[in-house]
Protein backbone atom coordinates (compact mmCIF):
# COMPACT_ATOMS: atom_id res chain seq x y z
CA UNK A 1 0.00 0.00 0.00
CA UNK A 2 2.02 3.53 -1.09
CA UNK A 3 2.86 4.88 2.28
CA UNK A 4 1.49 8.66 1.19
CA UNK A 5 -1.97 8.58 0.15
CA UNK A 6 -3.00 11.99 -1.01
CA UNK A 7 -6.87 12.56 -2.24
CA UNK A 8 -7.67 10.50 -4.70
CA UNK A 9 -11.09 10.69 -7.06
CA UNK A 10 -10.91 6.68 -7.90
CA UNK A 11 -13.31 5.68 -11.01
CA UNK A 12 -15.50 3.02 -9.61
CA UNK A 13 -16.82 0.63 -12.33
CA UNK A 14 -20.72 1.53 -11.72
CA UNK A 15 -21.84 -1.73 -12.46
CA UNK A 16 -19.87 -2.89 -9.15
CA UNK A 17 -20.92 0.32 -7.73
CA UNK A 18 -24.70 -0.93 -8.01
CA UNK A 19 -24.09 -4.32 -7.61
CA UNK A 20 -22.67 -3.85 -3.78
CA UNK A 21 -25.25 -1.12 -3.31
CA UNK A 22 -26.33 -2.21 0.22
CA UNK A 23 -25.36 -5.61 -0.23
CA UNK A 24 -25.88 -6.69 3.26
CA UNK A 25 -28.87 -5.04 3.43
CA UNK A 26 -31.31 -6.67 1.03
CA UNK A 27 -34.05 -8.53 1.35
CA UNK A 28 -34.20 -12.26 0.77
CA UNK A 29 -35.45 -13.60 -2.84
CA UNK A 30 -33.93 -10.31 -4.46
CA UNK A 31 -31.36 -11.44 -7.31
CA UNK A 32 -27.79 -10.40 -7.20
CA UNK A 33 -25.59 -11.12 -9.92
CA UNK A 34 -22.60 -12.66 -8.20
CA UNK A 35 -19.06 -10.14 -8.30
CA UNK A 36 -18.13 -10.21 -11.54
CA UNK A 37 -14.18 -12.67 -11.85
CA UNK A 38 -11.20 -9.90 -12.05
CA UNK A 39 -10.42 -9.39 -15.76
CA UNK A 40 -6.68 -9.75 -16.61
CA UNK A 41 -6.16 -6.23 -17.90
CA UNK A 42 -6.81 -5.08 -14.69
CA UNK A 43 -4.75 -7.73 -12.34
CA UNK A 44 -1.67 -4.65 -12.17
CA UNK A 45 -1.99 -4.00 -8.39
CA UNK A 46 0.31 -2.40 -5.75
CA UNK A 47 -0.66 -5.03 -3.13
CA UNK A 48 -1.28 -9.14 -3.43
CA UNK A 49 -3.55 -11.29 -1.52
CA UNK A 50 -1.13 -11.96 1.88
CA UNK A 51 -1.73 -7.97 2.43
CA UNK A 52 -5.47 -9.35 3.61
CA UNK A 53 -3.82 -12.59 5.67
CA UNK A 54 -4.24 -11.71 9.21
CA UNK A 55 -0.55 -12.93 10.38
CA UNK A 56 0.89 -10.57 7.85
CA UNK A 57 -1.07 -7.71 8.71
CA UNK A 58 1.62 -6.36 10.93
CA UNK A 59 -0.52 -4.98 13.63
CA UNK A 60 0.16 -5.78 17.09
CA UNK A 61 -2.54 -5.13 19.71
CA UNK A 62 -1.69 -2.65 22.59
CA UNK A 63 -4.46 -1.77 25.11
CA UNK A 64 -4.81 1.53 23.66
CA UNK A 65 -6.59 2.78 20.33
CA UNK A 66 -8.16 -0.13 18.99
CA UNK A 67 -11.34 -0.07 16.20
CA UNK A 68 -13.48 -3.43 16.36
CA UNK A 69 -15.77 -3.54 13.48
CA UNK A 70 -18.40 -5.75 12.42
CA UNK A 71 -16.51 -7.98 8.97
CA UNK A 72 -20.38 -8.44 8.12
CA UNK A 73 -20.21 -11.22 5.11
CA UNK A 74 -16.57 -12.17 6.22
CA UNK A 75 -18.32 -13.18 9.11
CA UNK A 76 -15.39 -12.16 11.70
CA UNK A 77 -14.98 -8.89 13.61
CA UNK A 78 -11.72 -7.24 12.81
CA UNK A 79 -9.48 -5.64 15.49
CA UNK A 80 -7.97 -2.86 14.26
CA UNK A 81 -4.59 -1.28 16.46
CA UNK A 82 -6.33 2.29 15.55
CA UNK A 83 -3.07 4.11 15.89
CA UNK A 84 -1.38 2.47 13.37
CA UNK A 85 -4.16 1.43 11.19
CA UNK A 86 -3.23 -1.65 11.31
CA UNK A 87 -5.48 -4.89 11.41
CA UNK A 88 -4.05 -6.97 14.45
CA UNK A 89 -6.36 -10.22 14.51
CA UNK A 90 -10.13 -11.28 13.45
CA UNK A 91 -12.72 -13.22 15.50
CA UNK A 92 -14.79 -15.80 13.80
CA UNK A 93 -18.42 -15.61 15.00
CA UNK A 94 -18.10 -19.71 14.52
CA UNK A 95 -21.37 -21.71 13.39
CA UNK A 96 -21.56 -23.93 10.14
CA UNK A 97 -19.63 -22.26 7.27
CA UNK A 98 -20.84 -24.41 4.13
CA UNK A 99 -24.89 -25.04 4.27
CA UNK A 100 -25.71 -21.69 3.83
CA UNK A 101 -29.06 -22.26 1.25
CA UNK A 102 -29.30 -18.62 -0.44
CA UNK A 103 -27.26 -18.17 -3.96
CA UNK A 104 -26.72 -15.04 -2.64
CA UNK A 105 -22.77 -14.68 -0.49
CA UNK A 106 -22.88 -18.55 -0.23
CA UNK A 107 -21.10 -20.16 2.74
CA UNK A 108 -20.89 -16.58 4.47
CA UNK A 109 -22.42 -15.00 7.39
CA UNK A 110 -22.84 -11.47 8.42
CA UNK A 111 -21.94 -10.22 11.71
CA UNK A 112 -22.85 -6.57 11.47
CA UNK A 113 -23.19 -5.11 15.16
CA UNK A 114 -20.59 -3.71 17.77
CA UNK A 115 -21.54 -2.80 20.72
CA UNK A 116 -19.71 -2.43 24.09
CA UNK A 117 -21.23 -1.52 27.33
CA UNK A 118 -20.37 0.80 29.02
CA UNK A 119 -17.49 0.01 31.26
CA UNK A 120 -15.82 -1.85 28.31
CA UNK A 121 -16.24 -5.49 29.87
CA UNK A 122 -18.63 -7.46 27.48
CA UNK A 123 -18.55 -6.82 23.53
CA UNK A 124 -21.53 -7.79 21.21
CA UNK A 125 -22.18 -8.93 17.82
CA UNK A 126 -25.42 -10.42 16.24
CA UNK A 127 -24.68 -13.20 13.37
CA UNK A 128 -26.87 -14.90 11.20
CA UNK A 129 -26.61 -17.29 8.34
CA UNK A 130 -29.80 -18.20 6.62
CA UNK A 131 -32.86 -15.85 6.33
CA UNK A 132 -35.74 -18.23 7.81
CA UNK A 133 -33.48 -19.04 11.20
CA UNK A 134 -33.04 -16.25 14.01
CA UNK A 135 -30.11 -14.82 14.47
CA UNK A 136 -27.73 -14.72 17.21
CA UNK A 137 -26.30 -12.70 19.70
CA UNK A 138 -23.18 -13.39 20.89
CA UNK A 139 -21.31 -12.02 24.10
CA UNK A 140 -17.72 -11.87 24.14
CA UNK A 141 -14.91 -10.82 26.68
CA UNK A 142 -13.47 -7.98 25.13
CA UNK A 143 -9.84 -8.49 26.40
CA UNK A 144 -9.54 -12.23 25.88
CA UNK A 145 -11.57 -12.52 22.35
CA UNK A 146 -13.22 -15.19 23.99
CA UNK A 147 -17.11 -16.32 23.48
CA UNK A 148 -18.99 -15.87 26.55
CA UNK A 149 -22.71 -16.95 25.36
CA UNK A 150 -25.25 -16.43 22.22
CA UNK A 151 -28.47 -16.49 22.64
CA UNK A 152 -30.91 -16.22 19.67
CA UNK A 153 -32.94 -12.73 18.72
CA UNK A 154 -34.86 -12.84 15.71
CA UNK A 155 -34.70 -13.31 11.85
CA UNK A 156 -31.60 -11.42 10.18
CA UNK A 157 -30.48 -9.29 12.97
CA UNK A 158 -28.60 -6.60 11.64
CA UNK A 159 -27.90 -4.02 14.34
CA UNK A 160 -27.58 -3.46 17.95
CA UNK A 161 -27.74 -1.19 20.74
CA UNK A 162 -27.38 -1.05 24.63
CA UNK A 163 -30.10 0.99 26.87
CA UNK A 164 -28.02 3.30 28.31
CA UNK A 165 -28.20 1.76 31.58
CA UNK A 166 -26.41 -1.53 30.04
CA UNK A 167 -29.23 -3.28 30.74
CA UNK A 168 -30.34 -4.55 27.79
CA UNK A 169 -29.42 -5.00 24.43
CA UNK A 170 -31.78 -4.56 21.52
CA UNK A 171 -31.13 -6.11 18.09
CA UNK A 172 -32.74 -5.06 14.91
CA UNK A 173 -34.44 -7.54 13.07
CA UNK A 174 -33.63 -6.55 9.11
CA UNK A 175 -36.04 -9.94 8.26
CA UNK A 176 -38.16 -10.08 11.51
CA UNK A 177 -39.67 -6.95 11.58
CA UNK A 178 -39.00 -6.56 15.05
CA UNK A 179 -36.80 -5.41 17.76
CA UNK A 180 -35.55 -8.17 20.23
CA UNK A 181 -35.22 -7.28 23.99
CA UNK A 182 -31.74 -9.18 25.35
CA UNK A 183 -31.89 -9.43 28.58
CA UNK A 184 -27.88 -8.91 29.72
CA UNK A 185 -27.91 -10.46 33.04
CA UNK A 186 -29.94 -13.06 32.67
CA UNK A 187 -28.74 -13.70 29.06
CA UNK A 188 -32.34 -14.51 27.37
CA UNK A 189 -34.51 -12.67 24.90
CA UNK A 190 -37.46 -10.97 26.88
CA UNK A 191 -39.57 -9.32 24.41
CA UNK A 192 -39.77 -8.87 20.74
CA UNK A 193 -41.08 -5.21 19.29
CA UNK A 194 -42.97 -4.83 16.52
CA UNK A 195 -41.41 -2.30 14.68
CA UNK A 196 -41.87 -2.92 10.80
CA UNK A 197 -40.43 -4.03 7.35
CA UNK A 198 -36.51 -3.51 6.74
CA UNK A 199 -35.73 -2.46 10.69
CA UNK A 200 -32.09 -1.77 10.19
CA UNK A 201 -30.07 0.53 12.13
CA UNK A 202 -30.68 1.65 16.03
CA UNK A 203 -29.03 4.68 17.70
CA UNK A 204 -26.35 3.41 20.12
CA UNK A 205 -26.44 4.69 23.50
CA UNK A 206 -22.81 5.80 23.89
CA UNK A 207 -20.33 6.37 21.12
CA UNK A 208 -16.72 5.46 22.40
CA UNK A 209 -16.20 7.58 25.89
CA UNK A 210 -17.76 5.10 28.20
CA UNK A 211 -20.63 7.53 28.45
CA UNK A 212 -24.00 7.08 28.09
CA UNK A 213 -25.98 9.54 25.95
CA UNK A 214 -28.88 10.81 27.87
CA UNK A 215 -32.09 10.17 26.11
CA UNK A 216 -34.98 8.97 27.34
CA UNK A 217 -35.55 6.25 23.77
CA UNK A 218 -33.64 4.47 21.46
CA UNK A 219 -34.49 4.97 17.59
CA UNK A 220 -34.75 3.03 14.90
CA UNK A 221 -34.85 2.88 11.16
CA UNK A 222 -36.84 0.91 9.15
CA UNK A 223 -36.24 1.21 5.93
CA UNK A 224 -39.21 -0.26 4.08
CA UNK A 225 -41.25 1.33 5.92
CA UNK A 226 -39.66 5.06 5.43
CA UNK A 227 -40.08 5.52 9.19
CA UNK A 228 -37.90 6.40 12.53
CA UNK A 229 -39.52 4.08 15.10
CA UNK A 230 -39.00 5.09 19.07
CA UNK A 231 -38.25 3.25 21.91
CA UNK A 232 -39.14 4.61 25.18
CA UNK A 233 -36.17 1.95 26.67
CA UNK A 234 -37.72 2.48 30.35
CA UNK A 235 -40.32 0.61 29.42
CA UNK A 236 -39.88 -1.56 26.24
CA UNK A 237 -42.10 -0.11 24.45
CA UNK A 238 -42.55 1.71 21.16
CA UNK A 239 -43.73 5.13 21.92
CA UNK A 240 -44.15 6.67 18.21
CA UNK A 241 -43.39 5.94 14.45
CA UNK A 242 -42.17 9.24 12.84
CA UNK A 243 -42.30 8.70 8.89
CA UNK A 244 -39.23 10.53 6.86
CA UNK A 245 -40.83 10.13 3.63
CA UNK A 246 -38.27 7.84 1.85
CA UNK A 247 -36.15 4.52 2.98
CA UNK A 248 -33.43 5.45 5.33
CA UNK A 249 -30.36 4.13 7.14
CA UNK A 250 -28.32 5.80 9.37
CA UNK A 251 -30.08 7.18 13.05
CA UNK A 252 -27.77 8.74 15.49
CA UNK A 253 -27.89 10.71 18.69
CA UNK A 254 -26.23 14.41 18.32
CA UNK A 255 -23.61 13.67 21.56
CA UNK A 256 -25.60 16.04 23.95
CA UNK A 257 -29.05 13.84 23.06
CA UNK A 258 -31.09 16.61 22.15
CA UNK A 259 -31.44 15.47 18.21
CA UNK A 260 -31.30 12.61 16.02
CA UNK A 261 -30.25 13.23 12.23
CA UNK A 262 -31.35 9.98 10.51
CA UNK A 263 -30.38 9.58 6.99
CA UNK A 264 -32.58 9.34 4.57
CA UNK A 265 -32.52 8.08 1.05
CA UNK A 266 -34.62 8.00 -2.04
CA UNK A 267 -36.41 11.18 -3.27
CA UNK A 268 -35.93 12.81 0.41
CA UNK A 269 -31.91 12.87 0.10
CA UNK A 270 -31.96 14.37 3.11
CA UNK A 271 -30.58 14.69 6.88
CA UNK A 272 -33.97 14.23 8.57
CA UNK A 273 -33.46 15.85 12.24
CA UNK A 274 -35.87 15.18 14.97
CA UNK A 275 -36.25 17.02 18.22
CA UNK A 276 -36.06 14.98 20.95
CA UNK A 277 -37.62 16.20 23.28
CA UNK A 278 -40.87 16.88 21.15
CA UNK A 279 -40.18 14.00 18.65
CA UNK A 280 -41.13 16.13 15.67
CA UNK A 281 -39.48 16.87 12.39
CA UNK A 282 -37.66 20.17 12.80
CA UNK A 283 -35.01 20.71 10.28
CA UNK A 284 -33.87 18.76 7.25
CA UNK A 285 -30.19 19.30 4.90
CA UNK A 286 -30.58 18.25 1.34
CA UNK A 287 -27.56 16.33 -0.65
CA UNK A 288 -27.27 15.84 -4.12
CA UNK A 289 -27.22 12.05 -3.26
CA UNK A 290 -29.22 10.29 -0.41
CA UNK A 291 -26.68 9.91 3.67
CA UNK A 292 -26.29 6.74 4.33
CA UNK A 293 -24.86 7.21 7.69
CA UNK A 294 -24.23 10.11 10.57
CA UNK A 295 -21.12 10.49 13.16
CA UNK A 296 -20.15 13.88 15.35
CA UNK A 297 -17.54 14.75 16.75
CA UNK A 298 -16.84 14.53 19.97
CA UNK A 299 -17.71 17.98 21.27
CA UNK A 300 -20.90 17.91 18.84
CA UNK A 301 -20.05 20.31 16.81
CA UNK A 302 -20.02 18.79 13.43
CA UNK A 303 -21.65 15.76 11.81
CA UNK A 304 -20.09 13.52 9.12
CA UNK A 305 -21.56 11.67 6.48
CA UNK A 306 -21.82 9.60 3.82
CA UNK A 307 -24.17 9.74 1.00
CA UNK A 308 -24.90 7.61 -2.45
CA UNK A 309 -21.93 6.25 -4.13
CA UNK A 310 -18.80 7.57 -2.79
CA UNK A 311 -19.61 10.94 -1.18
CA UNK A 312 -18.37 12.10 2.25
CA UNK A 313 -19.30 15.54 4.19
CA UNK A 314 -18.79 17.45 7.21
CA UNK A 315 -21.14 19.25 8.60
CA UNK A 316 -21.59 22.44 10.62
CA UNK A 317 -24.41 20.75 13.64
CA UNK A 318 -25.21 24.49 14.16
CA UNK A 319 -25.25 26.36 10.56
CA UNK A 320 -25.55 23.30 8.83
CA UNK A 321 -22.90 24.46 6.30
CA UNK A 322 -20.61 21.82 4.33
CA UNK A 323 -17.06 22.41 5.25
CA UNK A 324 -15.78 19.69 3.28
CA UNK A 325 -16.45 17.29 0.69
CA UNK A 326 -14.24 14.12 0.17
CA UNK A 327 -14.73 11.45 -2.52
CA UNK A 328 -14.42 7.70 -1.05
CA UNK A 329 -13.80 4.21 -3.39
CA UNK A 330 -17.56 2.41 -3.58
CA UNK A 331 -20.06 3.23 -0.82
CA UNK A 332 -18.74 4.33 2.01
CA UNK A 333 -21.38 3.29 4.56
CA UNK A 334 -20.88 3.50 8.17
CA UNK A 335 -18.91 5.91 10.07
CA UNK A 336 -16.65 6.07 13.11
CA UNK A 337 -14.79 9.01 14.65
CA UNK A 338 -11.42 8.27 16.50
CA UNK A 339 -11.41 8.89 19.73
CA UNK A 340 -9.24 12.01 19.51
CA UNK A 341 -11.84 13.55 17.11
CA UNK A 342 -9.02 13.41 14.75
CA UNK A 343 -9.85 10.77 12.37
CA UNK A 344 -13.35 9.47 10.38
CA UNK A 345 -13.21 6.00 9.53
CA UNK A 346 -15.44 5.48 6.48
CA UNK A 347 -16.52 1.52 6.46
CA UNK A 348 -16.58 0.99 2.53
CA UNK A 349 -18.44 -1.69 0.82
CA UNK A 350 -16.21 -1.78 -1.70
CA UNK A 351 -12.85 -0.45 -2.63
CA UNK A 352 -11.50 -0.21 -6.40
CA UNK A 353 -9.22 -1.29 -9.17
CA UNK A 354 -6.11 -1.29 -7.04
CA UNK A 355 -7.75 -4.36 -4.97
CA UNK A 356 -9.51 -6.18 -7.28
CA UNK A 357 -9.27 -9.73 -6.67
CA UNK A 358 -12.20 -11.18 -4.20
CA UNK A 359 -11.78 -12.90 -1.10
CA UNK A 360 -14.84 -15.62 -0.25
CA UNK A 361 -16.94 -14.43 -3.59
CA UNK A 362 -16.77 -10.79 -3.17
CA UNK A 363 -14.43 -7.70 -4.10
CA UNK A 364 -12.40 -6.18 -1.73
CA UNK A 365 -13.95 -3.61 1.00
CA UNK A 366 -12.48 -1.96 3.64
CA UNK A 367 -11.94 1.20 5.75
CA UNK A 368 -10.25 4.40 4.68
CA UNK A 369 -9.26 6.84 7.39
CA UNK A 370 -9.71 10.81 6.52
CA UNK A 371 -8.53 13.80 8.29
CA UNK A 372 -11.40 15.45 9.84
CA UNK A 373 -9.59 18.80 9.75
CA UNK A 374 -9.56 19.11 5.78
CA UNK A 375 -10.78 15.69 4.34
CA UNK A 376 -8.11 14.12 3.05
CA UNK A 377 -7.38 10.58 2.88
CA UNK A 378 -5.17 9.56 5.25
CA UNK A 379 -5.01 5.83 4.72
CA UNK A 380 -7.26 2.84 3.91
CA UNK A 381 -7.18 -0.31 5.33
CA UNK A 382 -8.65 -3.12 3.01
CA UNK A 383 -9.81 -6.61 4.01
CA UNK A 384 -12.42 -9.20 3.34
CA UNK A 385 -16.07 -9.14 3.60
CA UNK A 386 -18.00 -5.93 3.50
CA UNK A 387 -18.02 -4.04 7.18
CA UNK A 388 -21.10 -2.69 8.68
CA UNK A 389 -20.61 -1.37 11.74
CA UNK A 390 -17.38 0.36 14.16
CA UNK A 391 -16.61 0.72 17.69
CA UNK A 392 -13.47 2.95 18.88
CA UNK A 393 -12.44 1.36 22.44
CA UNK A 394 -10.71 4.73 24.02
CA UNK A 395 -6.66 4.14 24.94
CA UNK A 396 -7.43 2.75 28.33
CA UNK A 397 -10.32 0.83 28.34
CA UNK A 398 -8.83 -2.30 28.19
CA UNK A 399 -5.60 -1.63 30.46
CA UNK A 400 -7.57 -2.36 33.79
CA UNK A 401 -6.87 0.29 36.56
CA UNK A 402 -4.07 1.36 35.55
CA UNK A 403 -4.20 3.54 32.32
CA UNK A 404 -1.59 4.02 29.41
CA UNK A 405 -1.58 6.96 27.09
CA UNK A 406 -0.61 5.30 23.35
CA UNK A 407 2.43 7.19 23.56
CA UNK A 408 3.58 5.66 26.63
CA UNK A 409 2.76 2.14 24.77
CA UNK A 410 4.89 3.18 21.84
CA UNK A 411 7.86 4.58 24.10
CA UNK A 412 10.12 1.99 23.22
CA UNK A 413 9.44 1.84 19.43
CA UNK A 414 7.33 -1.08 20.54
CA UNK A 415 3.72 -1.43 19.30
CA UNK A 416 2.17 -2.93 22.19
CA UNK A 417 2.13 -3.79 25.50
CA UNK A 418 3.65 -7.19 25.59
CA UNK A 419 6.18 -5.94 23.29
CA UNK A 420 7.14 -3.37 25.49
CA UNK A 421 6.47 -5.52 28.52
CA UNK A 422 8.87 -8.00 27.30
CA UNK A 423 11.45 -5.64 26.29
CA UNK A 424 11.47 -4.20 29.63
CA UNK A 425 11.46 -7.12 31.63
CA UNK A 426 14.56 -8.23 29.67
CA UNK A 427 16.56 -5.32 31.07
CA UNK A 428 15.24 -4.85 34.84
CA UNK A 429 13.95 -8.17 36.10
CA UNK A 430 14.59 -11.13 34.35
CA UNK A 431 17.70 -11.59 36.78
CA UNK A 432 15.34 -12.35 39.81
CA UNK A 433 12.54 -13.34 37.98
CA UNK A 434 13.52 -15.96 35.25
CA UNK A 435 13.35 -15.97 31.92
CA UNK A 436 9.79 -17.54 31.71
CA UNK A 437 8.56 -15.71 34.58
CA UNK A 438 9.17 -18.96 36.78
CA UNK A 439 10.79 -17.68 39.47
CA UNK A 440 14.27 -17.43 40.93
CA UNK A 441 15.64 -15.47 43.69
CA UNK A 442 12.37 -13.58 43.50
CA UNK A 443 8.87 -15.53 43.02
CA UNK A 444 7.41 -16.69 39.85
CA UNK A 445 5.11 -14.17 38.05
CA UNK A 446 3.72 -16.38 35.51
CA UNK A 447 0.19 -16.45 36.89
CA UNK A 448 0.62 -13.10 38.92
CA UNK A 449 -2.45 -11.81 37.49
CA UNK A 450 -4.58 -14.21 39.27
CA UNK A 451 -3.07 -13.36 42.32
CA UNK A 452 -2.80 -9.46 42.40
CA UNK A 453 -4.71 -6.67 41.03
CA UNK A 454 -2.96 -4.34 39.14
CA UNK A 455 -2.83 -1.63 41.34
CA UNK A 456 -1.14 -4.11 44.08
CA UNK A 457 1.62 -5.02 40.80
CA UNK A 458 1.84 -1.29 40.10
CA UNK A 459 2.84 -0.75 44.02
CA UNK A 460 5.85 -3.90 44.07
CA UNK A 461 7.29 -2.41 40.92
CA UNK A 462 7.15 1.39 42.20
CA UNK A 463 8.03 0.99 45.38
CA UNK A 464 9.71 -2.63 46.07
CA UNK A 465 8.70 -5.40 48.40
CA UNK A 466 10.88 -7.25 50.85
CA UNK A 467 13.96 -8.23 49.11
CA UNK A 468 12.59 -6.28 46.17
CA UNK A 469 14.72 -2.91 45.25
CA UNK A 470 12.24 -0.04 44.47
CA UNK A 471 12.50 2.23 41.63
CA UNK A 472 14.22 -0.11 39.26
CA UNK A 473 12.34 1.47 36.06
CA UNK A 474 10.70 4.74 35.25
CA UNK A 475 7.06 5.56 36.37
CA UNK A 476 6.08 4.65 32.77
CA UNK A 477 8.03 1.41 32.38
CA UNK A 478 6.23 0.41 35.97
CA UNK A 479 2.74 1.32 34.33
CA UNK A 480 3.96 -0.70 31.04
CA UNK A 481 5.23 -4.00 33.43
CA UNK A 482 1.76 -3.97 35.49
CA UNK A 483 -0.49 -3.80 32.71
CA UNK A 484 2.08 -6.82 30.61
CA UNK A 485 2.41 -8.73 33.74
CA UNK A 486 -1.70 -8.25 34.95
CA UNK A 487 -2.71 -10.40 31.90
CA UNK A 488 -0.59 -13.45 32.97
CA UNK A 489 -2.91 -15.70 34.08
C1 LIG B 1 17.04 -8.18 42.87
C2 LIG B 1 16.06 -9.13 42.53
C3 LIG B 1 14.77 -8.62 41.94
C4 LIG B 1 14.61 -7.84 40.83
C5 LIG B 1 15.68 -7.23 39.94
C6 LIG B 1 13.21 -7.70 40.65
N1 LIG B 1 12.52 -8.35 41.61
FE1 LIG B 1 10.53 -8.52 41.79
N2 LIG B 1 10.74 -9.49 43.52
C7 LIG B 1 11.92 -9.91 44.06
C8 LIG B 1 11.67 -10.58 45.33
C9 LIG B 1 12.72 -11.19 46.23
C10 LIG B 1 10.27 -10.53 45.52
C11 LIG B 1 9.50 -11.10 46.69
C12 LIG B 1 9.24 -9.97 47.68
C13 LIG B 1 8.49 -10.43 48.90
O1 LIG B 1 7.35 -10.88 48.75
O2 LIG B 1 9.07 -10.31 49.99
C14 LIG B 1 9.73 -9.87 44.36
C15 LIG B 1 8.36 -9.64 44.17
C16 LIG B 1 7.84 -9.12 43.02
C17 LIG B 1 6.43 -9.00 42.78
C18 LIG B 1 5.34 -9.35 43.74
C19 LIG B 1 4.99 -10.79 43.65
C20 LIG B 1 3.83 -11.11 44.56
O3 LIG B 1 3.54 -12.28 44.65
O4 LIG B 1 3.24 -10.20 45.12
C21 LIG B 1 6.30 -8.45 41.55
C22 LIG B 1 5.00 -8.14 40.84
C23 LIG B 1 7.62 -8.25 41.03
N3 LIG B 1 8.54 -8.68 41.95
C24 LIG B 1 7.88 -7.71 39.79
C25 LIG B 1 9.15 -7.35 39.39
C26 LIG B 1 9.40 -6.59 38.19
C27 LIG B 1 8.36 -6.16 37.18
C28 LIG B 1 10.72 -6.38 38.13
C29 LIG B 1 11.49 -5.60 37.12
C30 LIG B 1 11.24 -4.19 37.09
C31 LIG B 1 11.28 -6.99 39.30
N4 LIG B 1 10.30 -7.57 40.04
C32 LIG B 1 12.63 -6.99 39.58
C33 LIG B 1 13.15 -9.71 43.51
C34 LIG B 1 13.44 -8.93 42.41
Amino acid sequence: MPNKLKLLTYSVPLAIASLLLFSGCSQPGQTTEKPKEVSAETKETTTSAEDFEVKLAGGKLGSESIAFVGGGSSNKLWVIDAKYHKLVTTIDAGGPKLERTEQRYPNLHDTHAITFTKDFKLMFTVDWFNYDDPSYVIAYDPTTFKELWRVPAGKGGHHSALSPDDKYLYVANQYGDTVSVIDIEAKKKIKDLPTGKGTDYISPSMYWDGKAIDSPYLFVSVDQEDKVTVIDWKKNEVVKDIPVGASLHGVNLTPDGKQVWAAVRGDVKSIVIIDVETLEITDKIQFEEGPTHISFSPDGKFGYLTTGKNQIYKVDTTTHEIIWNSTGTTIPAHTGISPDGGELWTLNHGMDQRYNYQLGGEVVSGVQVWDTENGELITEIPAEGVPHEIQFIPYSALGGGVALTSEEVHSHGTHSIAEAGEKIYKESCITCHGSKLEGGSGPALNTIGDQRSKEEILDTIKNGKGMMPSGLVSETDAKILTNWLGEKK
